[in-house]
């Protein structure tokens, strides 16, 4: 291990005397950049009324807005065998009818996976990803010779760390890990070759590296923009993807294997959920295209970093911080009850009048990961003195989907999701806000390349939805006469 203090203020590099430093440009005779502020406020205006489209015109046209169905399922848009969320069933008046979730991976229920992991001492997530690539769960000697490839490819590329990570650091861990997924292309011999031997490769490739990716990103973050010592730990080929991830992230590497086997669940929980989900829609869209799994993969970053999708954990974080800024007594269910409302009706936290880590597109009376995680939670709560919290988490999963219907007037259900206690989780375990959502893409990579496979195998066709252009047509102007 040795430790470095990189610390750079951020500041000093965009700031002289609190303004904005122009003195590079200065010398080397570039015109300074124009502020843009006054010029995309006032064209924003044009440009927002020349987008609105109608919500009338959306029926007109039986647009599936959002690829949903008018009963609220999805619209179906393609066949897989990897992953199965059943939320709902259908009734004989074609209408949703809520049930208790459950969720499959390869036909077997994630409840039974975790359990068996849990009552065999192992960690599962090495085992998960292998069942979602394979498609049948690994015997010993398979599940070894796996684990042995994973941890050969821990090590990033000789000079990636420098080179990629800590020259170009970024505030948002997300944002760094896409773009050194698109870096890796560069050190690939034959990154377009879309064989499956190799992009099996490329997969497994990809998933030894996630842990070091994100680690080192979040090293390089805290030193250049929160003026915080880096600490850069080797990856350790005898450790499991979660002891990595600790080992890498924490100051002094140290971490206990109930930390581990906690962060090996979260892992296995967030692996895989079904082809419809925004960042696996996004893995398939992509793969029809016949494009690199480099391409592939930071696109499926990009579509899970959004709040509304895995950024939720985050959004969480940020929710209940803001609550507690505004909120004097946490234990104080009026208190609380008040600020839910101004969320509900767009007055607070980021006025989106969204309460993260309640809602699913499918799941109606429980999400089967929520439940799991806030099995551990409740451990964790009590353990890390963190009952109020807990508490807090838990007065939201109850009385806010009574509040949404209550503010909003719809019986539209509101299960608390997976990402209302993964953020607890984390945050009892000590692990960085930061990091959060980034661990659930390390998880969700493994789905995304077997979904990514089985689109090449089985997809064979370019993803071409349509668009119907209520554009009315127009006649040409000449300059000279436009206002
Ligand atoms: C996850 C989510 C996108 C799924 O939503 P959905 O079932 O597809 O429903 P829609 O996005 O079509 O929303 C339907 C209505 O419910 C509202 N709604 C959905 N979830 C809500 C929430 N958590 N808080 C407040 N309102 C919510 C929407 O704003 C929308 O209102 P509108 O009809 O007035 O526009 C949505 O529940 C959400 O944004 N939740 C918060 C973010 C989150 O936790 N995401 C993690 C998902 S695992």
């Amino acid at each position: 291990m040795f430790k470095l203090n990189f610390a750079r203020n951020a500041d000093n590099l965009k700031k002289k005397n609190g303004k904005p430093d122009k003195s590079n440009n200065a010398q080397s005779g570039v015109p300074h950049k124009k502020d843009m502020l006054p010029y995309v406020e006032n064209t924003s205006k044009t440009l927002t009324k020349n987008n609105e489209i109608a919500n009338d015109l959306f029926i007109k046209h039986d647009v599936k807005r959002g690829l949903r169905n008018a009963n609220g399922t999805g619209v179906v848009v393609g066949l897989t065998r990897i992953g199965a969320v059943d939320g709902y069933k259908i009734n004989e008046k074609n209408e949703k009818v809520a049930v208790e979730g459950k969720l499959f991976y390869r036909g077997y229920d994630v409840e039974d996976l975790v359990k068996n992991c849990i009552a065999e001492d192992r960690f599962g997530f090495e085992e998960i990803s292998y069942l979602l690539l394979f498609g049948d769960l690994p015997n010993k000697k398979q599940l070894a010779e796996f684990n042995e490839l994973l941890s050969s490819h821990r090590e990033l590329p000789v000079g990636f760390a420098r080179d990629m990570i800590m020259t170009a650091p970024s505030a948002n861990i997300m944002n760094k890990l896409a773009r050194s997924v698109l870096a890796l292309y560069s050190y690939d011999p034959t990154p377009d070759d879309l064989s499956i031997p190799n992009v099996l490769r490329q997969s497994i490739m990809l998933m030894g590296y996630f842990p070091p990716l994100v680690s080192y990103a979040y090293q390089a973050k805290k030193s250049y923009f929160d003026n915080e010592s880096m600490h850069i730990h080797n990856p350790l080929p005898a450790l499991s993807t979660a002891e990595n991830i600790l080992r890498m992230t924490r100051p002094t590497g140290e971490f206990t294997k109930l930390e581990a086997k906690l962060l090996d669940i979260s892992l296995m929980l967030h692996a895989e959920h079904g082809g419809g989900n925004n960042s696996t829609f996004a893995t398939h869209l992509l793969s029809s295209t016949d494009s690199d799994t480099y391409s592939v993969i930071s696109a499926a970053i990009g579509s899970l970093k959004g709040p509304k999708h895995g950024g939720a954990n985050l959004a969480v974080l940020k929710m209940i911080s803001d609550l507690k800024k505004n909120v004097k007594d946490i234990t104080n269910h009026k208190e609380v009850e008040k600020y839910l409302i101004k969320v509900l009706k767009g007055e607070a936290n980021d006025g989106s009048g969204l309460i993260y880590g309640l809602g699913h597109a499918v799941y109606t009376i429980s999400d089967p990961r929520a439940v799991i995680l806030k099995g551990m939670a409740k451990e964790l709560a009590a353990d890390k003195q963190l009952l109020d919290d807990f508490m807090l988490c838990d007065f939201i999963e109850k009385r806010a989907p009574v509040l949404y219907k209550e503010v909003k007037g719809t019986d539209k259900p509101m299960p608390a999701n997976v990402d209302l206690y993964s953020g607890f989780v984390y945050n009892a375990l000590n692990i960085p806000i930061d990091i959060s959502t980034p661990l659930f893409a390390t998880a969700r990579l493994s789905g995304w390349c077997a979904h990514r496979m089985e689109e090449l195998i089985a997809g064979k066709r370019l993803i071409r939805p349509a668009y119907i252009c209520v554009q009315k047509p127009l006649d040409y102007m000449p300059i000279s006469k436009r206002k």
